[in-house]
């Protein structure tokens, strides 16, 4: 293409404008457009969600989710590896839990050495300078796949299920876990995890609350890939946040600050721009945002059916998050960004 990239239009022309500010002068090359660049992705915001699985050796697709798999431990090991090589400093770990160990009470999630807490330990040890952080609910414990206690009249109930995951915390912790991210919106489940955590001697693991988390349609392929699809019974409404509201974000996130939270989180990520602006705005604190199962398997799809430029799409989306004022983003496209981001560098 030989098309000159820019014109000034200042020229003889007898169609010149005679316009004092010219937007354009500082987009007219690549060197001038990275001097006023203001915001930059680097490897240090992404942290990586995988999905653990039992077995050996083993690597099982996510049909919903292209180029995403449920990992043995093992595999995860060498996930983490991949992580710790591409200078990502954080991972965040889910497990798809055997059905036949779900129980309508979760029992599983506090059983020290269930799959979550032993894929901490065995990443833990290879690769102890690597962050890892574990989301803490009930949903892929439980058989009827709610992230909390249900009662027969269906009723999620708060209180009883924010003791369990106090415990549930306690037990990753105990496995090794930097973060603890609670994602299972009851009252209060922030400051109880810190009272147990400060109690049982982890000061400093550090809690990320899932702050503002709404009640969305694209969690669904993350249900797959966790087996709670299948089993929800209605919906998590009664708990997860109305998609309608936006004061009511910064309630949630100013509760969660006050109770103790490190950092908070926004969820899901890109048509949730204006929560993360608002919230990191109003607060100041370090804010992450989850680009979440759905909109990973939007982008995948529309990019392997050759209608949009996937990588471009995908650095596009992330560089989006800065802007909006994340300090980082939980998203499946981490291994990839950081490639394209060392190719670059
Ligand atoms: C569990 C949890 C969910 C996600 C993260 N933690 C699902 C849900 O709330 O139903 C969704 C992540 C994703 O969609 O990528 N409470």
């Amino acid at each position: 293409d030989t098309a000159p990239s820019f014109t000034s239009g200042t020229d003889a022309s007898p169609a010149a404008l005679h316009l004092t500010t010219r937007m354009r002068r500082n987009r007219k090359s690549e060197w001038a457009r990275r001097l006023v660049r203001e915001n930059v992705l680097t490897t240090d915001d992404l942290i990586w969600p995988l999905f653990a699985a039992d077995g050996d050796n083993r690597r099982e697709a996510v049909a919903s989710m292209p180029g995403v798999e449920r990992l043995s431990v093992d595999q995860c090991v060498r996930d983490a590896e991949r992580a710790a090589k591409l200078d990502i400093p954080c991972i965040a770990l889910f497990p798809y839990t055997d059905p036949a160990l779900r129980d309508p009470q979760g029992s599983e999630a506090l059983n020290a050495d269930n799959l979550v807490c032993r894929t901490v330990r065995a990443v833990k040890k290879e690769f102890p300078d690597l962050g890892v952080l574990c989301d803490v609910a009930l949903d892929p414990f439980t058989s009827h796949g709610h992230d909390g206690l249900l009662r027969d009249d269906g009723v999620i109930m708060n209180d009883e299920t924010v003791a369990v995951l106090a415990r549930q915390a306690l037990v990753q912790a105990e496995a090794g876990c930097d973060v603890i991210a609670p994602s299972d919106m009851m009252d209060g489940r922030i400051g109880a995890i810190r009272d147990a955590l400060d109690a049982a001697g982890f000061g400093d693991v550090q809690i990320m609350a899932y702050a503002a988390k709404y009640a969305s349609a694209f969690y669904g392929p993350f249900r797959d890939a966790v087996g709670s699809a299948k089993a929800l019974t209605g919906d998590k409404r009664t708990y997860q946040m109305d998609p309608a509201n936006s004061d009511e974000a910064l309630r949630e996130v100013e509760l969660d600050i006050a109770e103790g939270a490190d950092m908070v989180m926004v969820k899901p990520g890109l048509p949730y721009l204006d929560i993360l602006r608002r919230v990191k705005d109003t607060f100041a604190m370090p804010t992450f945002a989850y680009q979440v199962s759905g909109e990973y398997a939007m982008l995948m799809a529309a990019a392997n059916n050759g209608w949009l430029d996937g990588e471009r799409a995908m650095m596009e989306s992330l560089l989006a998050f800065k802007r909006a004022g994340a300090d980082g983003v939980l998203t499946y496209f981490a291994p990839r960004a950081a490639e394209k981001l060392r190719t670059r560098g």
